[in-house]
């Protein structure tokens, strides 16, 4: 299995290729642990061809040397002594650059940044910058969870600043949550989007399904599955990147859509079949990512149900599977289908694909650790009708969604060459 931060992972990002080749990129690293990440960036960014133009705060210097990162990316380290070296330092690295991208950013920065506050180098950069910007926060879960924290990012994302991560893991403070910078790999590869856009996607219309259902017992109560819709919308978020017009049917789920999917919101696995169905004809690929319930409560009260003593039998009803009749009625579309396992993980889905005349199965096991349900992660085996079997390494879902839809284009080159 390929390590996540490894020189193979981020080749595989850029699918090996010198894929920023000639882009010029400003690096900001601002004061925080993970500082020293910013070395493995930097490389990560120039074998992937770029030219990159480091900016180091007064607090970054502290954690790790200019020296280091002038020798990595072959030229002077800016800092806010450069300010006084030469003219005009933050105009001429904004107007130069492709891209800025600032890894780790600091709470402090994000604050600045989203304020206008311009007191170094960095911050007058930012303001100068008519390129796009790039911001990976590091630090602190409690930190990170503030309001204040939340309502800087949400203004900076406004202005159409990308934040990529930050990751869910053990955090420097030795506490678990979110903080931590984003996978090198992540961050290279949205600078990559964002510098050299894939538009493999830009005939197709994708249609993608996610989150749980929920099935109403009565007002108050509802049967469901564990799914939170992660999987789902990272596959519409990079249909979207990858130039699909894409359509995101979500049931209940805590998740912000993506920007630029057309999106609709169900509860039941009934409300969702018949939206599906009804978007069906403009689709030319479905991805099945939602964890339908396959029953539903046979009565649903009309009022709460009340406590008594006696044990409370519940009948369920079948819901419809969707996938099975979209899986009947396809025709040229491509339609891929998710298969959550506990055992037998391929045996078990790719009697599931056949049975449902998919193109592709995506199968994970739920019990793994880091795969499945809620994880950021997940580790698949995408599996095709002539027994082929992908085994990927556990990714971040974003990346396993790429993967998927590589795997989309592929079969909709072989159908064309049919
Ligand atoms: N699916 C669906 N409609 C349902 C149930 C499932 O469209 N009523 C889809 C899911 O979105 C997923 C695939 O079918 O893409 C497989 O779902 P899964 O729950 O793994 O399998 P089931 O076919 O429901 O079989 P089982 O629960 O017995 O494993």
């Amino acid at each position: 299995m390929q390590g996540i931060g490894s020189d193979d992972h981020v080749k595989g990002v850029d699918n090996g290729q010198m894929a920023l080749q000639g882009k010029k990129i400003v690096l900001g690293i601002t004061g925080s642990i993970a500082a020293y990440k910013a070395v493995e960036l930097v490389r990560a960014l120039t074998k992937a061809g770029a030219n990159v133009r480091v900016v180091m705060t007064a607090s970054a210097q502290r954690f790790v040397t200019p020296l280091t990162l002038a020798t990595l990316s072959r030229q002077a380290v800016l800092t806010d002594q450069s300010a006084w070296e030469a003219q005009m330092p933050h105009l001429t690295a904004a107007r130069k650059t492709n891209l800025l991208l600032v890894a780790p950013a600091t709470a402090g920065r994000i604050a600045k940044f989203a304020h206008g506050l311009a007191d170094d180098l960095l911050s007058t950069l930012f303001l100068a910058c008519t390129r796009p910007v790039v911001l990976a926060p590091a630090m602190d879960a409690e930190m990170y969870r503030h309001p204040v924290v939340q309502d800087n990012l949400a203004r900076l994302r406004s202005w159409g600043v990308r934040i990529v991560g930050p990751a869910t893991g053990e955090l420097a403070s030795g506490v678990w949550g979110p903080g931590r910078l984003a996978e090198i790999g992540e961050i290279v590869q949205t600078v990559t989007e964002i510098l050299c856009p894939q538009r493999d996607l830009s005939r197709e219309v994708v249609l993608v399904t996610a989150g749980p259902t929920r099935e109403p017992l009565d007002p108050v109560r509802y049967l469901s599955t564990r799914a939170s819709g992660k999987m789902g919308y990272a596959l519409a978020e990079e249909a979207v990147a990858r130039g699909a017009r894409t359509i995101l049917i979500s049931g209940p789920s805590a998740l912000a859509p993506p920007y630029g999917v057309e999106f609709m919101e169900v509860e039941t696995a009934l409300q969702m079949r018949a939206v599906v169905l009804d978007r069906l004809t403009e689709a030319t690929v479905i991805i099945k990512a939602a964890a339908v319930s396959d029953y539903r409560p046979a009565h649903q009260a009309e009022s709460k149900l009340a406590k008594c003593d006696a044990p409370l039998m519940l009948e369920l009803a079948p819901n419809p599977d969707i996938l099975r009749e979209i899986g009947a009625q396809k025709g040229a579309r491509i339609v891929v289908g998710f298969a959550a396992e506990t055992g037998d993980l391929v045996l078990r889905a790719h009697h599931k694909l056949m049975a449902k005349h998919l193109d592709l199965i995506v199968a994970n096991d739920v019990t793994q650790e880091g795969a499945g349900f809620a994880c950021e992660t997940n580790q698949v085996v995408i599996i095709d009708p002539h027994g082929g079997a992908e085994e990927l390494p556990l990714l971040p879902k974003r990346q396993v969604a790429r993967r998927i839809l590589d795997r989309v284009v592929s079969l909709r080159q072989q159908k064309n060459r049919v």
